[in-house]
């Protein structure tokens, strides 16, 4: 964290002080016919790199520092010298180098020796797409230094938003029985893989895979969701969240979708509906306040880059400032369908009672008619899961979508069903096997209450704070179909 603190937190009162740091070269270029160096060096701190100014007759080590030598961009140093202050606009101190040491050269050249023509970061701007191809060095790019600094602020201010109001980090499994979302969109383990050419995989004679040997005894998959555990734990801790790894073998081929990607789920006990969506726009007005506070340089930087959000902070500072949006799902399809039939919008499907919004639904109430984050409460029940409270018009259930500009659905949620009988009777309509739900459903037998939760995919909140248009681009290794290399 060094540059960090010299650029950013001391700035001018750091001048005169002797430092070292240590980190990989941005730019490298040579002035005075040879006899100084001027090197950019980031550590990855900040967005911000270090000017360092070497020069041949005074920095020990000179000769190795040359791009001839070092082989340019993207080599390690460590440079120890003086701080003084820095003629240039916009920053307060440059490095004067009194020693400098070669830690990694780059070894890019068409031979294999010393020079940057093969590292793939030599060029200075790069499509996001050319960086996903290279995951295993964009760490070293300003954008994903960026994004990826957010993402750890995100994470932190997540605990502490949480922690701050009495929560309890509860950790759910990710290998389970259960389907929680019960799309059947689930990735299955097993250890029961062919053996030398021989099928260890037991078949039963209707087809289906006999999961009975396996290692858990029954069949199981990597988690959609750590709700219906982190529930259990709202039932004797009261209010705790869930924050970790969800799995989807869904379509993934979208800029919002990934089928690894990580979610947070609080599940607030003695709690409806109202304190759900309370709490829900609370904590992402919190993350929002939080990268602005401590992401300054991140979110300048990410204003600037090619493709970034030129009004990234503006709409930041708009979003803390302005009530959420708050309309039930039938009155979103009122809308939509009062709308259409005035022409002042066209649809590729037609919005109608009892049909899922699809994004582009989603993004026409979010970014022209409210201009805003969007709070859909009541959905049919029909087109959500089966935990969710039923309401007193029978049709409808207690759900809420969180919907924002630019990505649609940021946040799911509902109050639960407390009702044993009532949720018994949704299990049947949905086809689901009492059975497989008898330690959920013990929930209803044993003192049971009202509580209510949401989930907030940790990617779409990232996109949504740097105003990047794609999903893959804001988690370090991205999985997609046939993307798991890295
Ligand atoms: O709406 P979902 O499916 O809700 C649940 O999983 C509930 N169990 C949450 C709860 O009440 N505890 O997913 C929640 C959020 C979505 O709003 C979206 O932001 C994100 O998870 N999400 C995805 N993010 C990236 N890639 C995917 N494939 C995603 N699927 C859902
Ligand atoms: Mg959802």
């Amino acid at each position: 964290t060094v540059i960090k603190q010299l650029l950013v937190e001391r700035g001018e009162a750091a001048v005169g002080e002797t430092v070292t740091i240590k980190g990989w070269v941005r730019t490298i270029r040579a002035g005075n016919k040879g006899a100084l160096l001027f090197i950019e060096l980031n550590d990855g701190s900040t967005a911000l790199s270090m000017q360092a100014v070497l020069e041949a007759d005074k920095t020990q080590g000179f000769a190795e520092a040359t791009p001839a030598s070092c082989g340019g961009v993207g080599a390690s140093f460590s440079i120890t010298g003086t701080l003084v202050r820095s003629p240039a606009e916009g920053q307060a101190v440059e490095l004067h180098a009194t020693v400098v040491e070669v830690l990694g050269k780059v070894y890019g050249g068409e031979d294999g020796g010393v020079g940057g023509k093969l590292y793939p970061l030599s060029k200075k701007a790069h499509s996001m797409e050319y960086l996903r191809c290279n995951a295993h060095l964009r760490a070293r790019t300003r954008v994903t230094g960026s994004v990826m600094r957010v993402r750890h602020a995100m994470a932190y201010a997540t605990h502490k938003f949480f922690n701050d109001r009495g929560f309890k980090y509860v950790h759910t499994p990710l290998i389970t029985g259960a389907d929680c979302e019960g799309a059947g969109e689930m990735f299955t383990v097993t250890t029961l893989l062919p053996e030398k050419g021989a099928p260890r995989l037991p078949i039963r004679p209707d087809g289906s895979i006999d999961y009975s040997q396996d290692f858990f005894g029954r069949r199981t998959s990597l988690t959609v969701s750590g709700q219906l555990n982190v529930e259990t734990y709202a039932c004797g801790l009261s209010d705790v969240y869930t924050f970790g790894p969800t799995f989807r073998a869904e379509n993934s081929h979208t800029t919002r979708h990934l089928a690894e990607f990580w979610m947070i789920e609080p599940e607030i006990a003695f709690a409806d509906l109202e304190m759900d969506m309370a709490l829900a726009e609370d904590y992402l007005k919190y993350c929002v306040w939080y990268a602005l506070r401590h992401n300054e340089e991140d979110l300048v930087l990410l204003e600037k880059v090619p493709g970034g959000e030129a009004g990234l902070r503006e709409r930041l500072r708009n979003v803390l400032e302005n009530p959420f949006v708050r309309i039930t799902y039938t009155e979103a399809v009122a809308t939509l369908e009062k709308d259409l039939a005035a022409e002042k919008v066209a649809f590729q499907v037609k919005p109608e009672w009892g049909c899922d919004l699809g994004s582009e639904h989603e993004r026409y109430l979010t970014e022209q008619v409210y201009k805003r984050p969007v709070i859909v409460t009541n959905y049919p029940k029909d087109i959500k899961a089966f935990y969710m409270r039923l309401d007193e018009d029978g049709k409808t259930v207690s759900a809420m979508d969180i919907l924002v500009p630019k990505i649609g659905e940021i946040i799911g949620g509902s109050q639960r069903e407390e009702r044993l009988d009532v949720l018994k009777a949704r299990c049947r309509e949905m086809g689901l096997e009492e059975a497989a739900l008898w330690w959920y459903l013990d929930l209803r037998r044993y003192g049971s209450h009202k509580h209510a939760g949401f989930g907030l995919g940790f990617e779409r909140l990232i996109l949504f704070i740097t105003g990047l248009e794609n999903i893959r681009d804001v988690i370090p290794f991205p999985r997609f179909p046939a993307h798991a290399e890295f």
